[in-house]
Parts: C-alpha cells; sequence; structure tokens
C-alpha cells in the first residue's frame, strides 16, 4: 500500500513520481535527511531532528524550508492522514533540480519531502537477545556529522553484516571504532560508558545524546573517547543506540560472543531507562 506523502508543498502518495532525474539529491547526494520515530501515534524527539536538519542544511548552503513549527505541523499532518500506531516519519531536503553541474546554481530552490510508514520496533523478545555485529572499514566521507543522503559507504558496510549473519556494522578508521553503519556505539567498561566524542566521524545521534544524559543522570560514568579496535574484544557489555533501535544490547562482534552472550545490566538499565523516556 502506498505511503502518505509530502512533496514540494502538497500532500500525495508514494505511488507518485515525484522527482526530477536532475535532482541533485538524486546524482550528486546533495541532500540532507532525518528519520524521525512515531510511538502510538506520537512523534520523539521532533525539535531535536529538525535542529540537526537545519545546522546540515546551513553546512550544505540548502535553504531550510521549514521553521520549527511548519516542521512540527507537518510531522502532524502526516500522522494524521496515516493510519499506523507505530511507524516513521523519513523527510529529505535537497539542493533542488538544475542541468547536471558539479557548480551548483546559487539559486537553486529545495526539493522538500516527507514521508510517513508503518514500521515494527523491536519487542521485548528482541531487545532481550540483541544483536550480532560484524566489523568493517569506515571508508564513508569526512563529514560523517552531516546527516546526508551519501549512504554508500554504511549501505556496503551493512550488506557486509548481513552476508555475515549479523544485524549491524561497527566502523573502524585507523584502528579505532567510530560508530554503526546506521547506529552510534556504546562500550560499557568497569560499570562505565565509552563512545566516540562528537566530531566529523559520528552522526550526533539524538538517541545517543538522550542516553548519555539518562547514564548521566544515575550516575554512570560516561567517557567520550574512541576506542581502539583491540578493546572491542575485552569488553563488559556493548550496545546500540539509533532511532529505530532504541538502546539495542550488542552480544557478538564478529562471532565472538561477549561475556555470556546475555544483555547485560547497564545495558538493560539504560535501556529499560530511554523506553521511559519515550513513553513519557
Ligand atoms: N540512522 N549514526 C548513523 C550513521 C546513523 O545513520 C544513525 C541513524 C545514527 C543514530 O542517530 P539517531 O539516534 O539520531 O537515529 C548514528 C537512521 C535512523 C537511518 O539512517 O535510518
Amino acid at each position: 500500500m502506498a505511503d502518505v506523502l509530502w512533496f514540494n508543498g502538497r500532500f500525495t502518495t508514494t505511488d507518485e513520481r515525484v522527482l526530477g532525474v536532475e535532482d541533485r539529491g538524486f546524482q550528486f547526494g546533495d541532500a540532507i535527511y532525518e528519520v524521525v520515530k512515531v510511538l502510538g501515534r506520537r512523534p520523539l524527539f521532533v525539535l531535536e531532528h529538525f535542529r540537526r536538519l537545519e545546522v546540515g542544511l546551513r553546512t550544505l548552503e540548502i535553504r531550510c524550508p521549514w521553521t520549527s513549527e511548519s516542521f512540527e505541523t507537518l510531522v502532524r499532518d502526516l500522522i494524521d492522514r496515516s493510519e499506523f500506531q507505530d511507524g516513521t516519519i523519513y523527510v529529505q531536503v535537497s539542493r533542488g533540480e538544475a542541468p547536471r553541474s558539479h557548480y551548483w546554481p546559487d539559486e537553486c530552490e529545495p526539493t522538500a519531502l516527507a514521508y510517513s510508514r508503518r514500521f515494527s520496533f523491536p519487542d521485548e523478545a528482541k531487545k532481550e537477545r540483541g544483536i550480532s555485529v560484524v566489523t568493517a572499514p569506515d571508508i564513508r566521507w569526512h563529514h560523517c556529522h552531516v546527516k546526508s543522503v551519501n549512504l554508500l559507504g554504511n549501505a556496503i558496510a551493512k550488506k557486509r553484516a548481513q552476508r555475515a549473519g549479523a544485524t549491524e556494522a561497527i566502523l573502524l578508521l585507523d584502528g579505532l571504532v567510530t560508530e554503526g553503519a546506521g547506529s552510534n556505539f556504546f562500550a560499557v567498561r568497569n560499570h562505565g560508558l565509552v563512545t566516540h566524542p562528537l566530531d566529523e566521524h559520528i552522526l550526533p545521534g539524538v538517541t545517543r545524546d538522550r542516553v548519555i544524559g539518562l547514564a548521566l543522570g544515575v550516575r554512570i560514568r560516561v567517557d567520550e573517547r574512541p576506542l581502539r579496535e583491540a578493546e572491542l574484544f575485552d569488553l563488559d557489555e556493548a550496545f546500540i543506540t539509533s532511532t529505530t533501535n532504541g538502546v539495542m544490547p550488542v552480544t557478538e562482534i564478529d562471532g565472538r560472543v561477549i561475556r555470556n552472550g546475555r544483555r547485560g545490566e547497564v545495558t538493560g538499565k539504560l535501556q529499560r531507562l530511554f523506553e521511559e523516556l519515550e513513553r513519557a
């Protein structure tokens, strides 16, 4: 069934072919995107997603088509027109359509779109079981803090994980862990968290930020430093965070089981706290 689509100011459905072949998002990956979680018809952390979108667009010198208020209204309207309880809203803004050339015209009308879709978030059994991951080289561009649609490096890593029977790829750059192909990565060592600091090598995850806040609130130490590859095999626990996964335990890395292969205590605690926050 087609999903509700908002395209450049009008509502339609994803059945309609709306994009021009010379849209720069399509040809150059010249676009920024966001994924917002909808839980029980309530959109979560909308303002945080909007702020990140705004910063990304400003970095690329693309005009933001919304204010925070009009963005919230759009999200609300999409949910009102959809029938699901739980889902996601995908938002994308590209620089727009122009005759193909690396030089973009200064006056380009952005292409803005958003669509809502039903999504089944991991259930309790899955959240307890956790996931296996594999390591993969981080071959992405050098501005990973910008949520651009240049996701080929991420897709290649994720496909590698899938072929190895795993769910996520943990990316390694010069012997250091950056993040997951579609998530942020956390290690638990000596009851504290270790995660890559905010810089151009990782996406400033909305979930990451909330989880760090929750951890600090219950006196769990948070060390924002890159984890060395070798440390991956000397962990007490590990988990990833993302909009669609929330806090997801990692129980196996490259075929090696972490501790007893069960969700760890710290991970379980943060998972519960994050779920409470989502439902508050
Ligand atoms: N991915 N790092 C990368 C590379 C990501 O693609 C994502 C999210 C995250 C986590 O960010 P957040 O907590 O704000 O979702 C980190 C989205 C969900 C996606 O591409 O579908």
